[in-house]
């Protein structure tokens, strides 16, 4: 049964897409069965997936809307060897049609029930935004993993994050988690840099990663490629701290089996 993230931070910028795609791609590379969602009508996680958003691909809005069978829906083929549920300028409309529609909230959470015994993980790369394409991804998700730029105001923005996600899950999904905190576009030279990661570490103890994703190039041009970094230059650091990230997911995953009267913390 697939253990379904939401990778979310309502700030622009910090990596939520370059997450999703580079983790959804080493988790595959780890022989994961993984389902990559891209709930943003910009797109980035679909062209960042070699799938081009610009040539009609079936995308969320089919699945949420329409209620398309998954086959229809699901592209099989990406070049991270994972299967992605696509977006593009389509899904701005999802918006308008969900307001209208029965159970809103939770179409994305009733469209997946059906197939998550199909993966081992199940990424929804989240927009910039609060919106319902995002409560759809609150409603569906066990766990949300917030990317963050260690910086001036990325603690208030955070606290200001989990405030919402917490009221949120109480109405839609009580059972939802923090999976974890991961530090992304790190420079360990900046001061301010390591202020901040280590009040983060104060604020979310052994949630935040010990991975840490450092600011990369290869990062950046990769999408330009519509490959993973992993597939376009599998030496450069961007791609070895998401395999290092993929694998210290998996290692929590395995010391909670063999611990599982320890609490987890809930949202
Ligand atoms: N570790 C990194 N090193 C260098 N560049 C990075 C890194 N992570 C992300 N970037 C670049 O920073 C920009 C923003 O990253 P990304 O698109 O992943 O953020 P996002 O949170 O998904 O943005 P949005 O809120 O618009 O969806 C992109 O141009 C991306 O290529
Ligand atoms: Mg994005």
């Amino acid at each position: 049964m697939a253990k379904i993230i939401a990778i979310a931070n309502q700030k622009g910028g910090v990596g939520k897409t370059t997450t999703s795609v580079n983790l959804a791609a080493s988790m595959a590379a780890t022989k994961r069965k993984v389902l990559l969602i891209d709930l943003d009508p910009q797109g980035n996680a679909t062209m960042g997936s070699g799938v081009d958003k610009y040539d009609e691909p079936a995308t969320c809005y089919e699945l949420l809307v329409e209620e398309s069978p998954f086959e229809e829906v699901v592209i099989q083929e990406t070049s991270g060897h994972y299967h992605l549920i696509a977006a593009n300028s389509d899904v701005t409309a999802c918006e308008v049609k969900l307001m209208e529609m029965f159970a809103r909230e939770v179409r994305l959470r009733n469209a997946l029930s059906k197939i998550r015994d199909r993966y081992d993980y199940i990424f929804i790369d989240c927009p910039p935004s609060l919106n319902m394409l995002t409560v759809n991804a609150m409603a569906a998700a066990d766990s949300i993993l917030v990317p963050m730029q260690c910086e001036y105001y990325a603690l208030e923005g955070v606290t200001a994050l989990l405030d919402t996600i917490e009221k949120l899950a109480a109405v839609v999904n009580p059972a939802l988690q923090v999976e974890g905190v991961l530090r992304t576009m790190y420079d360990p030279r900046n001061r301010l840099a390591n202020d901040v990661s280590e009040q983060l570490k104060r604020h979310f103890g052994d949630k935040v990663y010990r991975t840490v994703i450092p600011r990369n190039v290869r990062l950046a041009e990769a999408p330009s490629y519509g490959v993973p970094a992993m597939h376009y230059d599998k030496s450069s650091a961007g791609a070895k701290a998401y395999l290092a990230l993929a694998g210290e997911m998996i290692r929590r995953e395995e010391n909670k089996r063999q611990a599982p009267k320890e609490a987890v913390a809930e949202v």
